[in-house]
C-alpha cells in the first residue's frame, strides 16, 4: 500500500511537472514572435549571429592555420577597427618567407586576381570552411583578403547591414589603392552575398566603378525571403501572423540585404554557385536570383549559375572542397575578359 501510494503521488507530481513544462514552452513559443515585433533588434542577434564567436584563435598568428598570410587592421569608421588576413597566391609562398607587411602590400599589383572574401553569419575568418576556401583559392593563384566585419572575430563595433557594407567598402578601397591592374573580385558567401552586392551597387551608383567580378556562393534573393526558408523559422511558419510578426520585422530592424534589387542595377560579371543539397538556403533561392539577374542583364554571357549536384554532398559550406571550383572561377574570368 505504502509503496503504491508513493508511486501514485510520484506519478501525479511528474505529470504536473510535465504539464508545467509544456505550458512554459508554449508561453515562450507564443511570445517570441511578439517580442521580435516589439524589439526587432532581437532579430539582428539571429541574422548576424556574431555571438557564435568560435573558433577561438590568435588572429595575429594566421600562420597557425595558413601559410604565407599576414594579419592587419583597418579603421573603417571612427571607433571601428576590423581585422583582415591577406593570403598570398601559393606560387609566391617561398619568396614570402621572412617578408614584412609592406612587401605583402606590394604583391597586390602582381597581376594575380584578388578575392575580397565576405563571409556569412556566425564564426569568424578562422572558421574551418572559410580557411579551406582560402587554401583552395590561394593554391589556384589568387590573393585572398578576408575580413571580419565589425562585431566579429577581433573586430570592434556592432554588426548592422550598413556597417558591414561600410567595412567591405573600406577594404575594397584599400585593395584598389594597391592592386594596380590586377583583377579585384568580391566573393560573398551566404549572408555575405548580400554585403557583396550592396557594396558593388554602392560603388557603381556613387563612384561609377564597376567591380571586375562578383561571386555569390549559397546566396538568396533578400533577407526576408531567406528568413522564410531557413530551418530555424520552420516551427513558426504555421503561426498566425508569421509574416507580420517575424518577416516584416526584418525591415523594422533595418535589415534588407536586397540581392534581388541589387542585381537589377549591376552590370559586373556575376557567378552564382549553389549546392543542390543546401539545407540552410535552398537552391531555388539562388536560382531565382540568377533568373532575376539574367532577365535584367543586357549581356547575358555575364551571368552564370552553377549548381553542384546533390550527390557531392557539399551542402551550405563546402563548395570549396569540389576540385572543379578553381577551374569554374578561372574559366568564367577568362570568358568575360
Ligand atoms: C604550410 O606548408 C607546408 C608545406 O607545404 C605544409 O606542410 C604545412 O602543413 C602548411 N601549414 C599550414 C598551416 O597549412
Ligand atoms: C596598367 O596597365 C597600363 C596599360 O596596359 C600600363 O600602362 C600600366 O603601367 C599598368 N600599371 C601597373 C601598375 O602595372
Amino acid at each position: 500500500m505504502c509503496i503504491n501510494g508513493t508511486y501514485l503521488s510520484y506519478r501525479r507530481r511528474s505529470s504536473w511537472l510535465f504539464k508545467t513544462l509544456i505550458l512554459h514552452l508554449l508561453i515562450i513559443y507564443v511570445s517570441v514572435p511578439f517580442l521580435i515585433r516589439l524589439f526587432p533588434a532581437l532579430l539582428a542577434k539571429f541574422v548576424f549571429f556574431n555571438i557564435m564567436a568560435f573558433p577561438l584563435v590568435d588572429f595575429g598568428k594566421p600562420e597557425l592555420l595558413l601559410n604565407h598570410t599576414v594579419n592587419f587592421y583597418l579603421t573603417t569608421e571612427p571607433e571601428v577597427t576590423v581585422g583582415v588576413w591577406h593570403v598570398l597566391p601559393g606560387s609566391r609562398g617561398i619568396e614570402a618567407q621572412g617578408k614584412d607587411h609592406s612587401w605583402y602590400e606590394e604583391t597586390l599589383a602582381d597581376d594575380n586576381p584578388i578575392i575580397i572574401y565576405l563571409h556569412g553569419n556566425g564564426g569568424n575568418r578562422a572558421s574551418g570552411h572559410r580557411v579551406s576556401l582560402m587554401k583552395v583559392m590561394s593554391g589556384a593563384g589568387f590573393h585572398i583578403l578576408a575580413l571580419d566585419y565589425r562585431g566579429y572575430g577581433d573586430s570592434s563595433g556592432c554588426p548592422s547591414e550598413t556597417g558591414l557594407t561600410t567595412d567591405a567598402m573600406c577594404l575594397y578601397d584599400w585593395v584598389k589603392a594597391r592592386s594596380g591592374n590586377s583583377t579585384v573580385l568580391f566573393w560573398g558567401h551566404s549572408l555575405g552575398s548580400g554585403v557583396a552586392t550592396n557594396v558593388a551597387r554602392k560603388l557603381l551608383e556613387e563612384k561609377g566603378i564597376q567591380v571586375d567580378l562578383i561571386v555569390l556562393e549559397a546566396a538568396y534573393t533578400n533577407i526576408r525571403e531567406a528568413a522564410a526558408h531557413i530551418p530555424i523559422t520552420m516551427i513558426y511558419r504555421q503561426f498566425p501572423g508569421f509574416e507580420y510578426l517575424i518577416l516584416d520585422s526584418m525591415a523594422l530592424g533595418d535589415m534588407f540585404f536586397r540581392n534581388d534589387e541589387n542585381v537589377k542595377v549591376l552590370s559586373s560579371p556575376l557567378l552564382i554557385l549553389h549546392a543542390e543539397d543546401d539545407p540552410i538556403l535552398p537552391i531555388h533561392l539562388g536560382r531565382k536570383l540568377f533568373e532575376i539577374a539574367l532577365h535584367s542583364y543586357e549581356n547575358k554571357d555575364k551571368v552564370k549559375f552553377v549548381a553542384f549536384p546533390e550527390k557531392l554532398g557539399l551542402a551550405h559550406e563546402n563548395i570549396c572542397i569540389d576540385p572543379e571550383l578553381p577551374a569554374i572561377v578561372k574559366d568564367f574570368l577568362k570568358s568575360i575578359k
